[in-house]
């Protein structure tokens, strides 16, 4: 799988500090039976992009030019991250067999053990933010990742892509479009936890009101552009590159851009919200342009 430090090398300490932390806080601890440990472990330190962790210590750096601070944020938002997707790939959801270029939590393990290592993966996150931070900035960043990867944002969104394959019977769209309907579910499942990793990072680097509405402008914009890539690599794509099956979305009649626009018109749009992105950190000057080149791979990604 290409990593993003393949794309940017000076990327490199910042991925060694995040898969470093990622280690040190999944490290086996009393009361965790072995099984438990290992499928949290098998999931949290496969080879992810690690997207989210960088967004974070870079909004971290745009605001006060140094990353280090946001680490433990960066973990949280990982294992938020890596929870939802072992949910996601569960036989009840998704229904997949490949993550990361390995077989599925539940296939590695069983339905049980992956499902409780999503749910250790969420408070291990709580966790991480209590016991790193200080009170103020612990309370923020657990106001923001709370309501990201609350029922109105991660887990609403879910529930609705669900929801638009039918398997609820009729779709309730609440009186909007299809388009308007998919935008809300992509901003909740996928948006909004990456626009929480800019807003987590720049809470760790003490951010003015400003620059935090600067990063929540680039994060949603990125993150919407990000799922819309998704859903074009997985027509696009192969298992070998993605390291996750392919052709799932269409086999799973799920509401996507590609399905309702076309592939063309898709990609279009995620290049316009990459613009939009590198406009809101504009205002971070040289601080912001590592942001701003991220938010180029979020769009030329292959992976
Ligand atoms: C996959 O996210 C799930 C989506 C929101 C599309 P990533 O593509 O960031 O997955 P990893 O972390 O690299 O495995
Ligand atoms: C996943 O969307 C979003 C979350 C996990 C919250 P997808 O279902 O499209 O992600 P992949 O394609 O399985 O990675
Ligand atoms: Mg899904
Ligand atoms: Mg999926
Ligand atoms: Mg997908």
């Amino acid at each position: 799988m290409l990593a993003l430090n393949d794309l940017t090398s000076d990327l490199a300490p910042l991925l060694a500090a995040i898969e470093e932390q990622l280690n040190r806080f999944t490290s086996p601890c009393e009361g965790s039976p072995e099984r438990l440990t290992s499928a949290i472990r098998y999931s949290v330190l496969a080879p992810g992009k690690r997207l989210r962790p960088l967004l974070c210590l870079l909004a971290c750096e745009a605001v006060s030019g140094d990353w280090k601070a946001a680490l433990p944020a960066a973990c949280a938002i990982e294992f938020i991250h890596v929870y939802s997707l072992i949910h996601d790939d569960l036989p009840a959801m998704d229904d997949d067999t490949l993550r990361r270029g390995r077989p599925c939590c539940h296939i590695q393990f069983d339905e049980a053990t992956a499902i409780l290592a999503g749910d250790s993966l969420q408070m291990l996150a709580v966790q991480v933010i209590c016991q790193e931070l200080d009170a103020q900035p612990a309370r923020e960043s657990l106001r923001i990742l709370s309501e990201a990867a609350g029922r109105g944002k991660l887990v609403g969104g879910q529930q609705d892509d669900l929801a638009a394959e039918g398997r609820f019977g009729p779709v309730n769209m609440a009186e909007l479009t299809p388009l308007e309907f998919l935008k809300s579910i992509h901003r909740r499942k996928t948006s909004a936890l990456i626009e929480a990793s800019l807003q987590l990072g720049g809470v760790a680097g003490g951010a003015s009101l400003d620059h935090l509405r600067s990063l929540s402008d680039y994060g949603m914009a990125i993150g919407l552009a990000f799922q819309v890539v998704d859903d074009c690599l997985d027509v696009e794509s192969t298992a070998e590159q993605l390291g996750k099956k392919t052709r799932k979305d269409s086999e799973l009649g799920k509401l996507t851009y590609p399905s309702l626009l076309g592939l063309e018109p898709s990609r279009a749009l995620a290049e316009r919200l990459i613009g939009e992105a590198s406009v809101a950190v504009a205002v971070f000057k040289d601080r912001g342009l590592r942001l701003a080149r991220l938010a180029q791979f979020v769009v030329e990604r292959k992976v």
